[in-house]
Protein backbone atom coordinates (compact mmCIF):
# COMPACT_ATOMS: atom_id res chain seq x y z
CA UNK A 1 0.00 0.00 0.00
CA UNK A 2 1.42 3.43 -1.00
CA UNK A 3 0.15 6.12 0.70
CA UNK A 4 0.17 9.32 -1.85
CA UNK A 5 0.04 13.09 -0.87
CA UNK A 6 -1.86 14.14 -3.66
CA UNK A 7 -0.48 18.28 -3.26
CA UNK A 8 2.91 16.79 -3.14
CA UNK A 9 3.26 14.34 -6.15
CA UNK A 10 3.51 15.77 -9.29
CA UNK A 11 1.94 18.98 -10.93
CA UNK A 12 0.57 18.65 -14.42
CA UNK A 13 -0.60 22.08 -14.97
CA UNK A 14 2.55 24.04 -13.80
CA UNK A 15 0.27 25.75 -10.27
CA UNK A 16 3.09 24.55 -8.14
CA UNK A 17 0.45 21.91 -6.70
CA UNK A 18 -0.03 18.14 -7.22
CA UNK A 19 -3.24 17.18 -8.99
CA UNK A 20 -4.56 14.04 -9.63
CA UNK A 21 -3.58 14.16 -13.44
CA UNK A 22 -0.19 14.32 -12.15
CA UNK A 23 -0.73 10.64 -10.49
CA UNK A 24 -1.75 9.56 -13.71
CA UNK A 25 1.12 10.54 -15.41
CA UNK A 26 2.92 8.38 -12.80
CA UNK A 27 1.28 5.36 -12.74
CA UNK A 28 3.85 3.65 -15.14
CA UNK A 29 5.95 4.58 -11.45
CA UNK A 30 3.97 2.92 -9.44
CA UNK A 31 3.24 -0.49 -11.47
CA UNK A 32 2.81 -1.89 -14.91
CA UNK A 33 5.91 -1.12 -16.88
CA UNK A 34 9.55 -2.37 -16.34
CA UNK A 35 10.26 0.49 -14.01
CA UNK A 36 7.80 0.44 -11.62
CA UNK A 37 8.17 0.33 -7.80
CA UNK A 38 5.46 -2.55 -7.85
CA UNK A 39 2.90 -1.83 -5.78
CA UNK A 40 -0.45 -3.35 -5.90
CA UNK A 41 -2.77 -0.75 -3.94
CA UNK A 42 -2.47 3.20 -3.64
CA UNK A 43 -4.44 5.50 -0.80
CA UNK A 44 -5.01 8.88 -1.81
CA UNK A 45 -5.03 11.28 1.05
CA UNK A 46 -8.37 13.95 0.49
CA UNK A 47 -8.89 15.88 -2.58
CA UNK A 48 -12.48 16.93 -1.78
CA UNK A 49 -13.36 20.58 -2.99
CA UNK A 50 -11.75 22.06 0.63
CA UNK A 51 -11.17 26.25 1.85
CA UNK A 52 -7.61 23.47 2.98
CA UNK A 53 -7.27 25.01 6.45
CA UNK A 54 -5.91 21.55 7.06
CA UNK A 55 -4.88 20.72 3.56
CA UNK A 56 -7.77 18.99 2.50
CA UNK A 57 -8.85 17.32 5.97
CA UNK A 58 -11.27 20.42 6.23
CA UNK A 59 -13.89 19.04 3.80
CA UNK A 60 -16.47 21.28 2.16
CA UNK A 61 -18.07 19.09 -0.08
CA UNK A 62 -17.70 15.41 0.40
CA UNK A 63 -18.75 14.21 -2.90
CA UNK A 64 -17.05 16.55 -5.32
CA UNK A 65 -13.45 16.71 -6.36
CA UNK A 66 -11.44 20.20 -5.54
CA UNK A 67 -10.78 22.15 -8.83
CA UNK A 68 -6.98 22.61 -7.72
CA UNK A 69 -6.84 18.77 -8.33
CA UNK A 70 -8.47 18.21 -11.53
CA UNK A 71 -12.07 17.56 -11.26
CA UNK A 72 -14.18 14.63 -10.84
CA UNK A 73 -13.43 13.30 -14.96
CA UNK A 74 -9.85 13.19 -13.71
CA UNK A 75 -10.97 11.14 -10.66
CA UNK A 76 -12.85 8.88 -12.55
CA UNK A 77 -9.73 8.50 -14.94
CA UNK A 78 -7.57 7.92 -12.11
CA UNK A 79 -9.56 4.95 -10.79
CA UNK A 80 -10.03 3.37 -14.38
CA UNK A 81 -6.15 3.78 -14.94
CA UNK A 82 -5.06 2.39 -11.63
CA UNK A 83 -7.36 -0.67 -12.00
CA UNK A 84 -6.06 -1.13 -15.46
CA UNK A 85 -2.91 -1.95 -14.08
CA UNK A 86 -4.45 -4.16 -10.96
CA UNK A 87 -3.57 -1.56 -8.61
CA UNK A 88 -6.46 -0.78 -5.98
CA UNK A 89 -7.39 2.54 -4.86
CA UNK A 90 -8.20 3.54 -1.17
CA UNK A 91 -9.32 7.00 -0.21
CA UNK A 92 -10.25 8.70 3.37
CA UNK A 93 -13.24 9.30 5.31
CA UNK A 94 -12.95 12.13 7.18
CA UNK A 95 -16.54 11.32 8.90
CA UNK A 96 -15.52 13.28 12.29
CA UNK A 97 -15.82 16.76 11.42
CA UNK A 98 -16.56 19.08 7.90
CA UNK A 99 -14.98 22.24 7.19
CA UNK A 100 -16.96 24.95 8.83
CA UNK A 101 -17.41 26.41 5.12
CA UNK A 102 -19.67 22.67 4.84
CA UNK A 103 -23.58 24.07 3.63
CA UNK A 104 -24.80 21.31 6.59
CA UNK A 105 -22.64 23.54 9.41
CA UNK A 106 -23.71 27.37 7.56
CA UNK A 107 -27.47 25.57 8.32
CA UNK A 108 -26.25 23.97 11.73
CA UNK A 109 -24.92 27.05 12.92
CA UNK A 110 -27.77 29.97 11.41
CA UNK A 111 -29.99 28.89 14.44
CA UNK A 112 -31.23 27.17 17.13
CA UNK A 113 -34.08 25.48 15.69
CA UNK A 114 -32.55 24.56 12.71
CA UNK A 115 -33.33 21.17 11.07
CA UNK A 116 -29.46 20.56 10.91
CA UNK A 117 -28.86 22.09 14.38
CA UNK A 118 -27.87 18.71 16.15
CA UNK A 119 -25.88 17.53 12.91
CA UNK A 120 -22.63 19.15 15.37
CA UNK A 121 -22.00 19.15 18.76
CA UNK A 122 -23.66 22.19 20.39
CA UNK A 123 -23.67 23.39 23.88
CA UNK A 124 -24.04 26.09 26.22
CA UNK A 125 -21.04 27.56 28.08
CA UNK A 126 -20.75 27.42 31.78
CA UNK A 127 -20.50 30.91 33.75
CA UNK A 128 -19.58 32.51 30.18
CA UNK A 129 -17.23 29.49 29.55
CA UNK A 130 -16.84 26.44 27.67
CA UNK A 131 -19.17 23.66 28.42
CA UNK A 132 -16.09 21.50 29.68
CA UNK A 133 -12.27 21.20 29.70
CA UNK A 134 -11.83 19.39 26.55
CA UNK A 135 -8.65 20.55 24.28
CA UNK A 136 -8.12 20.47 20.32
CA UNK A 137 -5.57 18.03 19.00
CA UNK A 138 -3.96 21.10 17.47
CA UNK A 139 -4.19 23.38 20.86
CA UNK A 140 -6.45 25.12 22.79
CA UNK A 141 -10.10 24.45 24.34
CA UNK A 142 -11.92 22.22 22.04
CA UNK A 143 -15.05 24.18 21.85
CA UNK A 144 -15.84 27.39 19.95
CA UNK A 145 -18.37 30.19 20.41
CA UNK A 146 -20.57 30.94 17.81
CA UNK A 147 -21.48 34.27 18.26
CA UNK A 148 -24.75 34.25 16.40
CA UNK A 149 -26.96 31.48 18.58
CA UNK A 150 -23.77 32.34 21.41
CA UNK A 151 -23.63 28.39 21.98
CA UNK A 152 -20.32 26.48 21.70
CA UNK A 153 -19.59 23.91 18.84
CA UNK A 154 -17.12 21.15 19.67
CA UNK A 155 -13.81 20.68 16.93
CA UNK A 156 -11.48 17.92 18.17
CA UNK A 157 -8.77 19.76 15.73
CA UNK A 158 -8.78 23.06 14.26
CA UNK A 159 -11.99 25.73 14.94
CA UNK A 160 -12.29 25.71 10.96
CA UNK A 161 -13.01 21.81 11.45
CA UNK A 162 -16.62 21.23 13.91
CA UNK A 163 -16.92 17.51 14.71
CA UNK A 164 -20.46 16.03 13.15
CA UNK A 165 -22.38 14.02 15.89
CA UNK A 166 -22.45 10.95 15.03
CA UNK A 167 -25.20 10.47 17.54
CA UNK A 168 -28.08 11.40 15.37
CA UNK A 169 -29.30 8.90 12.59
CA UNK A 170 -29.66 11.83 9.51
CA UNK A 171 -25.53 11.79 10.40
CA UNK A 172 -24.76 8.49 9.54
CA UNK A 173 -27.56 8.11 6.92
CA UNK A 174 -25.69 11.02 4.89
CA UNK A 175 -22.54 9.21 5.42
CA UNK A 176 -23.40 6.33 4.58
CA UNK A 177 -24.68 8.21 1.23
CA UNK A 178 -21.18 9.29 0.65
CA UNK A 179 -19.53 5.85 1.23
CA UNK A 180 -21.65 4.83 -1.21
CA UNK A 181 -20.65 7.72 -4.11
CA UNK A 182 -17.22 6.46 -3.85
CA UNK A 183 -18.12 2.47 -4.10
CA UNK A 184 -20.12 3.01 -7.20
CA UNK A 185 -16.99 5.02 -8.50
CA UNK A 186 -14.89 2.00 -7.94
CA UNK A 187 -13.27 2.97 -4.89
CA UNK A 188 -11.60 -0.50 -3.22
CA UNK A 189 -11.30 0.73 0.48
CA UNK A 190 -11.31 3.72 3.03
CA UNK A 191 -9.05 4.87 5.52
CA UNK A 192 -11.09 6.32 7.96
CA UNK A 193 -9.46 9.82 9.87
CA UNK A 194 -9.02 10.46 13.80
CA UNK A 195 -11.19 7.05 13.99
CA UNK A 196 -11.50 7.33 18.06
CA UNK A 197 -12.14 10.79 17.94
CA UNK A 198 -15.63 10.52 16.56
CA UNK A 199 -18.13 9.76 19.33
CA UNK A 200 -17.38 11.76 22.60
CA UNK A 201 -18.53 10.94 25.96
CA UNK A 202 -22.79 11.85 25.82
CA UNK A 203 -22.35 13.81 29.60
CA UNK A 204 -19.11 15.55 28.76
CA UNK A 205 -17.56 14.70 31.15
CA UNK A 206 -14.45 16.62 32.17
CA UNK A 207 -10.84 14.89 31.50
CA UNK A 208 -8.55 14.54 34.13
CA UNK A 209 -5.02 16.19 34.40
CA UNK A 210 -2.39 14.30 33.21
CA UNK A 211 -0.04 13.86 36.20
CA UNK A 212 3.12 13.15 34.22
CA UNK A 213 2.86 15.76 31.80
CA UNK A 214 5.88 17.92 31.59
CA UNK A 215 5.60 21.56 30.22
CA UNK A 216 9.28 21.17 28.92
CA UNK A 217 8.59 20.45 25.10
CA UNK A 218 5.80 18.04 25.54
CA UNK A 219 2.64 18.73 23.22
CA UNK A 220 -0.05 20.78 25.54
CA UNK A 221 -2.83 18.20 24.52
CA UNK A 222 -0.90 15.71 26.79
CA UNK A 223 -1.40 17.78 29.49
CA UNK A 224 -4.94 15.81 29.88
CA UNK A 225 -5.68 12.07 29.69
CA UNK A 226 -8.62 12.15 26.98
CA UNK A 227 -10.76 9.46 28.61
CA UNK A 228 -13.94 11.01 27.67
CA UNK A 229 -13.16 13.58 24.83
CA UNK A 230 -11.58 10.44 23.10
CA UNK A 231 -13.87 7.71 22.36
CA UNK A 232 -13.88 4.06 23.46
CA UNK A 233 -15.15 0.85 22.03
CA UNK A 234 -18.33 1.19 24.09
CA UNK A 235 -19.25 4.89 23.36
CA UNK A 236 -18.15 4.48 19.77
CA UNK A 237 -21.33 1.99 19.54
CA UNK A 238 -22.37 4.58 16.52
CA UNK A 239 -19.64 4.26 14.40
CA UNK A 240 -19.08 0.88 15.27
CA UNK A 241 -22.75 0.24 14.22
CA UNK A 242 -21.32 2.33 10.73
CA UNK A 243 -18.54 0.53 9.77
CA UNK A 244 -19.87 -3.09 10.17
CA UNK A 245 -22.85 -1.79 8.41
CA UNK A 246 -20.23 -0.78 5.44
CA UNK A 247 -18.67 -3.81 5.21
CA UNK A 248 -21.80 -5.40 4.90
CA UNK A 249 -23.27 -3.54 2.31
CA UNK A 250 -20.11 -3.39 0.29
CA UNK A 251 -18.39 -7.25 0.26
CA UNK A 252 -15.54 -6.15 -2.03
CA UNK A 253 -13.97 -2.99 0.19
CA UNK A 254 -11.70 -3.06 2.77
CA UNK A 255 -11.22 -0.32 5.95
CA UNK A 256 -8.18 1.15 7.48
CA UNK A 257 -9.22 3.07 10.58
CA UNK A 258 -6.67 6.17 12.21
CA UNK A 259 -5.97 5.42 15.50
CA UNK A 260 -2.85 5.53 17.74
CA UNK A 261 -2.82 2.20 19.94
CA UNK A 262 -0.69 -0.04 21.45
CA UNK A 263 -0.86 -3.60 20.30
CA UNK A 264 -3.40 -4.51 23.00
CA UNK A 265 -5.74 -1.58 22.07
CA UNK A 266 -5.59 -2.38 18.38
CA UNK A 267 -6.14 -6.18 19.21
CA UNK A 268 -9.22 -5.27 21.41
CA UNK A 269 -10.77 -2.72 18.33
CA UNK A 270 -10.13 -5.22 16.21
CA UNK A 271 -11.43 -7.76 17.76
CA UNK A 272 -15.03 -5.79 17.23
CA UNK A 273 -14.95 -6.35 13.70
CA UNK A 274 -13.15 -9.98 13.29
CA UNK A 275 -12.82 -9.19 9.68
CA UNK A 276 -10.00 -9.45 7.72
CA UNK A 277 -11.13 -6.80 5.38
CA UNK A 278 -10.63 -4.11 8.44
CA UNK A 279 -7.53 -3.08 10.00
CA UNK A 280 -5.92 -0.62 12.60
CA UNK A 281 -3.12 1.87 11.69
CA UNK A 282 -0.64 -0.07 13.89
CA UNK A 283 1.82 2.89 14.67
CA UNK A 284 3.71 1.27 16.94
CA UNK A 285 7.31 2.21 15.47
CA UNK A 286 6.98 5.53 15.21
CA UNK A 287 8.08 7.32 17.97
CA UNK A 288 9.94 4.16 19.04
CA UNK A 289 13.82 4.03 20.06
CA UNK A 290 15.53 2.01 16.82
CA UNK A 291 16.53 -1.27 19.22
CA UNK A 292 15.58 -4.45 18.64
CA UNK A 293 14.70 -5.00 21.93
CA UNK A 294 11.74 -2.70 21.76
CA UNK A 295 10.60 -3.52 17.79
CA UNK A 296 10.52 -7.51 18.73
CA UNK A 297 8.28 -6.64 22.19
CA UNK A 298 6.01 -4.71 19.66
CA UNK A 299 6.05 -7.42 16.69
CA UNK A 300 5.53 -10.40 19.25
CA UNK A 301 2.72 -8.37 21.27
CA UNK A 302 1.10 -7.28 18.02
CA UNK A 303 1.32 -10.48 16.02
CA UNK A 304 1.14 -13.53 18.75
CA UNK A 305 -2.24 -13.64 20.87
CA UNK A 306 -4.18 -11.36 18.34
CA UNK A 307 -8.30 -12.19 17.85
CA UNK A 308 -9.59 -14.47 14.83
CA UNK A 309 -9.44 -12.97 11.29
CA UNK A 310 -6.74 -10.47 12.42
CA UNK A 311 -4.92 -8.33 9.53
CA UNK A 312 -1.94 -6.96 10.82
CA UNK A 313 -0.15 -4.29 9.35
CA UNK A 314 3.12 -1.95 9.67
CA UNK A 315 3.59 1.65 9.39
CA UNK A 316 7.20 3.66 9.80
CA UNK A 317 5.54 6.95 8.29
CA UNK A 318 2.59 9.36 7.24
CA UNK A 319 2.29 12.84 6.28
CA UNK A 320 1.60 13.80 9.78
CA UNK A 321 4.97 12.32 11.46
CA UNK A 322 8.64 13.52 10.55
CA UNK A 323 9.94 11.00 7.84
CA UNK A 324 11.46 7.74 8.76
CA UNK A 325 15.23 8.52 7.67
CA UNK A 326 15.37 11.52 9.41
CA UNK A 327 13.77 9.73 12.56
CA UNK A 328 16.07 6.56 12.81
CA UNK A 329 18.81 7.62 9.74
CA UNK A 330 19.05 6.42 6.67
CA UNK A 331 21.00 2.90 6.50
CA UNK A 332 18.21 2.14 9.64
CA UNK A 333 15.71 2.91 7.43
CA UNK A 334 16.25 0.74 4.75
CA UNK A 335 16.60 -2.37 7.29
CA UNK A 336 13.12 -0.90 8.55
CA UNK A 337 11.76 -1.40 5.21
CA UNK A 338 13.48 -5.13 5.44
CA UNK A 339 11.67 -5.53 8.13
CA UNK A 340 8.12 -4.80 7.16
CA UNK A 341 8.23 -6.47 3.82
CA UNK A 342 9.14 -9.86 5.52
CA UNK A 343 6.66 -9.24 8.12
CA UNK A 344 2.84 -10.76 7.99
CA UNK A 345 0.60 -7.83 7.23
CA UNK A 346 0.24 -5.01 4.91
CA UNK A 347 3.31 -2.51 4.52
CA UNK A 348 2.25 0.94 4.24
CA UNK A 349 4.95 3.18 2.03
CA UNK A 350 4.90 7.05 2.94
CA UNK A 351 5.44 8.41 -1.16
CA UNK A 352 9.51 9.05 -1.14
CA UNK A 353 10.31 6.54 1.17
CA UNK A 354 11.15 4.00 -1.23
CA UNK A 355 13.79 6.64 -2.79
CA UNK A 356 15.08 7.62 0.81
CA UNK A 357 13.76 11.35 1.25
CA UNK A 358 14.40 12.97 4.16
CA UNK A 359 12.33 15.90 6.00
CA UNK A 360 12.32 19.33 4.40
CA UNK A 361 13.75 22.25 6.57
CA UNK A 362 11.41 25.00 5.53
CA UNK A 363 12.44 28.34 6.17
CA UNK A 364 9.81 30.05 8.60
CA UNK A 365 8.30 32.60 5.74
CA UNK A 366 7.31 28.97 3.81
CA UNK A 367 5.55 27.53 6.37
CA UNK A 368 2.35 26.09 5.63
CA UNK A 369 0.97 24.01 8.33
CA UNK A 370 -1.23 25.79 10.51
CA UNK A 371 0.29 23.22 13.31
CA UNK A 372 3.30 25.12 12.91
CA UNK A 373 1.95 28.41 13.27
CA UNK A 374 -0.26 27.08 16.73
CA UNK A 375 2.99 25.25 18.50
CA UNK A 376 5.62 27.19 17.19
CA UNK A 377 8.26 26.98 19.45
CA UNK A 378 8.11 22.86 19.77
CA UNK A 379 6.46 21.58 17.06
CA UNK A 380 8.00 22.62 13.87
CA UNK A 381 4.53 21.38 11.90
CA UNK A 382 3.79 18.51 9.37
CA UNK A 383 5.53 21.04 5.86
CA UNK A 384 8.99 18.69 6.48
CA UNK A 385 7.23 15.31 5.60
CA UNK A 386 5.13 17.12 2.76
CA UNK A 387 7.57 18.10 0.33
CA UNK A 388 7.53 17.58 -3.63
CA UNK A 389 8.29 14.14 -4.50
CA UNK A 390 11.62 14.14 -5.69
CA UNK A 391 11.48 12.46 -9.62
CA UNK A 392 14.83 14.14 -11.69
CA UNK A 393 17.31 16.65 -10.77
CA UNK A 394 15.55 19.52 -12.89
CA UNK A 395 14.92 22.02 -11.45
CA UNK A 396 12.01 21.53 -8.91
CA UNK A 397 12.67 17.56 -9.21
CA UNK A 398 10.83 17.13 -11.89
CA UNK A 399 7.78 17.72 -9.74
CA UNK A 400 6.72 21.09 -11.13
CA UNK A 401 7.84 23.85 -13.92
CA UNK A 402 6.49 26.39 -11.08
CA UNK A 403 7.56 27.01 -7.66
CA UNK A 404 5.90 24.43 -5.26
CA UNK A 405 3.53 24.91 -2.59
CA UNK A 406 6.70 24.22 -0.55
CA UNK A 407 10.20 23.76 -0.81
CA UNK A 408 11.61 20.78 -2.35
CA UNK A 409 14.70 19.22 -0.67
CA UNK A 410 18.35 20.48 -1.09
CA UNK A 411 18.74 17.08 -1.56
CA UNK A 412 16.98 16.04 -4.76
CA UNK A 413 20.14 16.19 -6.73
CA UNK A 414 21.29 12.91 -5.38
CA UNK A 415 17.71 11.89 -3.96
CA UNK A 416 15.47 11.21 -7.09
CA UNK A 417 13.60 8.33 -8.53
CA UNK A 418 15.29 8.89 -12.26
CA UNK A 419 18.75 8.92 -10.69
CA UNK A 420 17.92 5.62 -8.33
CA UNK A 421 15.79 3.85 -10.81
CA UNK A 422 19.84 3.53 -12.75
CA UNK A 423 21.59 2.31 -9.72
CA UNK A 424 21.28 -1.44 -8.39
CA UNK A 425 22.39 -0.48 -4.79
CA UNK A 426 20.15 2.34 -4.67
CA UNK A 427 16.92 2.48 -1.80
CA UNK A 428 14.51 2.33 -4.62
CA UNK A 429 16.18 -0.88 -6.12
CA UNK A 430 16.01 -2.59 -3.01
CA UNK A 431 12.87 -1.50 -2.83
CA UNK A 432 11.48 -3.17 -5.86
CA UNK A 433 13.77 -5.95 -5.53
CA UNK A 434 11.81 -6.57 -1.98
CA UNK A 435 8.24 -6.00 -3.42
CA UNK A 436 8.92 -8.39 -6.40
CA UNK A 437 9.80 -10.68 -3.68
CA UNK A 438 6.97 -10.21 -1.96
CA UNK A 439 4.46 -10.23 -4.88
CA UNK A 440 5.83 -13.91 -5.81
CA UNK A 441 6.54 -14.97 -2.24
CA UNK A 442 3.78 -17.43 -0.85
CA UNK A 443 5.55 -17.53 2.49
CA UNK A 444 6.16 -13.79 3.07
CA UNK A 445 2.81 -12.86 2.18
CA UNK A 446 0.91 -15.36 4.12
CA UNK A 447 3.56 -17.45 6.21
CA UNK A 448 2.96 -18.05 10.06
CA UNK A 449 5.35 -15.87 12.02
CA UNK A 450 7.37 -17.56 14.65
CA UNK A 451 9.46 -15.30 16.98
CA UNK A 452 13.08 -16.40 17.92
CA UNK A 453 15.59 -14.90 20.56
CA UNK A 454 18.73 -13.92 18.48
CA UNK A 455 22.40 -14.57 20.03
CA UNK A 456 23.17 -11.13 19.27
CA UNK A 457 21.32 -7.93 21.08
CA UNK A 458 21.85 -5.84 17.60
CA UNK A 459 20.52 -8.43 15.27
CA UNK A 460 16.54 -9.09 14.91
CA UNK A 461 15.56 -12.74 13.70
CA UNK A 462 12.27 -14.58 13.26
CA UNK A 463 10.74 -17.16 11.10
CA UNK A 464 8.37 -17.06 8.44
CA UNK A 465 6.26 -20.89 7.59
CA UNK A 466 3.95 -22.05 5.54
CA UNK A 467 3.40 -25.71 5.18
CA UNK A 468 6.71 -27.36 5.87
CA UNK A 469 8.65 -24.47 4.01
CA UNK A 470 10.21 -22.47 6.74
CA UNK A 471 12.59 -18.80 6.10
CA UNK A 472 14.56 -17.77 8.50
CA UNK A 473 14.89 -14.17 8.53
CA UNK A 474 17.71 -12.11 9.83
CA UNK A 475 18.46 -8.61 10.04
CA UNK A 476 21.72 -6.69 12.06
CA UNK A 477 20.36 -3.02 13.62
CA UNK A 478 23.74 -2.10 14.45
CA UNK A 479 26.93 -1.04 13.13
CA UNK A 480 29.35 -3.81 13.77
CA UNK A 481 29.80 -7.31 12.26
CA UNK A 482 27.24 -10.10 13.76
CA UNK A 483 27.52 -13.61 13.80
CA UNK A 484 23.53 -15.30 14.05
CA UNK A 485 23.23 -18.93 15.10
CA UNK A 486 20.81 -20.65 12.68
CA UNK A 487 18.62 -23.50 13.58
CA UNK A 488 20.22 -26.93 13.94
CA UNK A 489 20.64 -27.79 10.19
CA UNK A 490 22.31 -30.85 8.18
CA UNK A 491 23.38 -28.41 5.07
CA UNK A 492 23.87 -24.82 4.03
CA UNK A 493 20.53 -22.98 3.97
CA UNK A 494 19.61 -21.51 0.64
CA UNK A 495 20.04 -17.34 0.61
CA UNK A 496 16.18 -16.09 -1.19
CA UNK A 497 17.04 -12.24 -0.54
CA UNK A 498 20.11 -10.13 0.43
CA UNK A 499 19.00 -6.55 1.35
CA UNK A 500 22.78 -5.73 -0.52
CA UNK A 501 23.96 -7.45 -3.39
CA UNK A 502 27.08 -9.44 -1.65
CA UNK A 503 28.29 -12.17 -2.89
CA UNK A 504 30.92 -13.06 -0.10
CA UNK A 505 27.87 -13.84 2.25
CA UNK A 506 28.98 -16.17 5.04
CA UNK A 507 26.64 -19.05 5.67
CA UNK A 508 26.96 -22.33 6.71
CA UNK A 509 25.13 -25.04 8.49
CA UNK A 510 25.03 -23.07 11.82
CA UNK A 511 25.57 -19.44 11.60
CA UNK A 512 25.04 -16.31 9.42
CA UNK A 513 27.08 -13.75 9.00
CA UNK A 514 25.89 -9.83 8.87
CA UNK A 515 27.36 -7.27 8.21
CA UNK A 516 25.96 -3.62 9.48
CA UNK A 517 22.52 -2.71 8.34
CA UNK A 518 22.35 -6.36 5.80
CA UNK A 519 19.34 -8.39 6.52
CA UNK A 520 18.47 -12.11 4.42
CA UNK A 521 16.10 -14.16 3.83
CA UNK A 522 16.94 -17.88 4.14
CA UNK A 523 15.23 -21.22 3.40
CA UNK A 524 15.72 -23.74 5.88
CA UNK A 525 15.57 -27.74 5.67
CA UNK A 526 11.85 -28.66 6.42
CA UNK A 527 11.25 -29.07 10.75
CA UNK A 528 11.57 -33.24 11.20
C1 LIG B 1 -5.73 12.92 10.88
C2 LIG B 1 -4.95 13.30 9.64
C3 LIG B 1 -4.34 14.65 9.85
C4 LIG B 1 -5.45 15.64 10.05
C5 LIG B 1 -6.38 15.22 11.20
C6 LIG B 1 -7.66 15.99 11.20
O1 LIG B 1 -4.94 12.78 11.99
O2 LIG B 1 -4.01 12.31 9.35
O3 LIG B 1 -3.53 15.03 8.78
O4 LIG B 1 -4.92 16.90 10.33
O5 LIG B 1 -6.75 13.86 11.09
O6 LIG B 1 -8.47 15.63 10.12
Amino acid sequence: MYQIYPISFRDSNGDGKGDLPGIIEKIDYLNGSEHSLGINAVWICPFYRSPMADFGYDIEDFTDVDPIFGGMPNFEKLVEELHKRKIKIIIDFVGNHTSDRHKWFTESRSSLDNPKRDWYVWRDGVNGRPPNNWVSVFGGSAWELDTNTNQYYLHSFLKEQPDLNWRNEEVRVAMSGVVDFWVKKGVDGLRIDAFLHFVEDKLLREDPINVFYSKKGDDPYNALLHMHSVGDIRQSEPLTDFIIKTLDRHKDIAIVGEAYLDPKGIHKLQAVYSSDRFTIFNFNFINRKWSTVEYKKIIDEYLLNSPPNFLPNFVFGNHDVDRVATRIGEAEARIAAFLQFTLPGIPFIYYGEEIGMTNTKIPHDALKDIVAKIFSGYHGGRDPERTPMQWDDTPYAGFSTHKPWLPVNDNYKAVNVKHEQNDAESTFSFYKRIIALRNADEVLRHGEYIPISSNSSNVLSFERRLGDVRYFISMNFGTGIEQELLPTQTKKPQIIFSTTSRFSTVVSEQVLELLPFEGYVLKLEPEE
